[in-house]
């Protein structure tokens, strides 16, 4: 274990691949907000073009908007530039390069081991790109650029985070130094993993062809309500006890995200919502999900009205982080014997 102390610091990224949906909202930007407003961290978030271009190159034009209007959603639910570092990740050069140095440190083995990876080439690996398969060692050095000591993130990028642990120690030990943190996961709340509203075995996910499985950040009140009208139930009343949420994924989906929304625990929600049909149980969670997040697609068109002033807030944040990232990666070139 780190005998060293490092300073209390958050880092975490999303991917600007268009289509910010429920899921990311609940299982990351929201929890961004959480621990920002917490004070107990100083908090670093990011929008990871780099990462955005490993499955397929996006169009140049497409990109730029999807990091702008990414970075529009992280001041829309309350990522306030004041008080945490919003940055684009190419516009902090320090990121890509310890990611080589890591790509130095990662075997093969391990990233090929990665589920992500597995999924994302499929059955053509061969014809899958580099990036793709070094994509991991990327996300390590996004995070130890940082010593980041916190990685709020949602449940599938465990493994990843696991595979972070694991670069920083090889290099730690590689090297007998005791310079990068072990960072913790912070994998936390009701809705850490929210399913597809059409399929309760399958994340929501912004390639879902079926624009009905998930409610996207940008999506309006009447569209919001009618995909939670629409989402795939079970036709029994809902249990009072989590347990009795057991084999019942769709039913426990729906839960998970009014608590995540409501910020209750669902053995709350069971509580007071134990015994109601879908058919009332239904138009509430609308209800609540529009009230949350109608403002927030709402505040994000209004910030997209003014790129100028989103590319302004991005400078400054890249300004702040390399007053951390530099000094890091300076350290760790000269660790590796880099001569500088
Ligand atoms: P990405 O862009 O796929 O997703 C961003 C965040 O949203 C969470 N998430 C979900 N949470 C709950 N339910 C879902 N259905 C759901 N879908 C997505 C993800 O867990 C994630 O927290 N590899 C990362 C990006 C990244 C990163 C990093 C994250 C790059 N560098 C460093 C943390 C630290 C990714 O692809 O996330």
């Amino acid at each position: 274990m780190s005998e060293t102390q490092f300073t209390p610091r958050v880092f975490s990224g999303i991917q600007p691949s268009g289509g910010l949906h429920l899921g990311n909202y609940l299982g990351a930007i929201k929890r961004f907000v959480d621990m920002q407003d917490q004070g107990d961290f100083q908090t670093v978030y990011c929008m990871v073009d780099l990462h955005a271009i490993t499955a397929k190159l996006l169009d140049p034009a497409t990109l730029r908007h999807n990091t702008r209007e990414l970075a529009a959603g992280f001041i829309a639910a309350g990522v306030n530039p004041e008080k945490s570092i919003l940055i684009n990740q190419s516009q902090v050069p320090e990121h890509a390069q310890l990611a080589w140095i890591f790509n130095c440190v990662a075997r093969m083995g391990w990233m090929g081991r990665m589920t992500q990876w597995k999924d994302k080439a499929g059955k053509n690996a061969e014809a899958a790109s580099l990036g793709l398969f070094a994509y991991p060692a990327l996300m390590a050095a996004d995070i130890l650029i940082y010593h980041a000591t916190h990685v709020p993130v949602g449940e599938d990028q465990k493994q990843h985070l696991e595979l972070t642990r694991d670069i920083a120690a090889k290099f730690n030990h590689d090297y007998g130094v005791d310079f990068f943190p072990l960072t913790e996961p912070v994998i936390e709340g009701a809705a850490t993993r929210v399913m597809s509203l059409r399929d309760g075995s399958k994340k929501m996910s912004k390639s879902d062809p079926s624009d009905a499985s998930r409610i996207n950040m940008t999506d309006d009140a009447d569209t919001i309500a009618k995909k939670i009208r629409k989402a795939k139930t079970d036709p029994d009343a809902l249990p009072s006890e989590v347990e009795g949420l057991k084999d019942r994924p769709e039913a426990r989906n729906l839960v998970n995200i009014y608590a995540g929304l409501n910020e209750q625990t669902v053995a709350q929600v069971l509580a007071d919502v134990g015994g109601q049909q879908f058919g009332t149980f239904k138009p509430a969670l609308a209800e609540l999900a529009v009230a949350k997040l109608a403002p927030i697609s709402t505040r994000m068109s209004e910030l997209m009205a003014d790129q100028a002033e989103i590319d302004r807030t991005l400078a400054k944040g890249a300004q702040q982080a390399r007053e951390i990232t530099a000094p890091i990666l300076k350290k760790t070139y000269e660790i590796v014997g880099m001569v500088s």
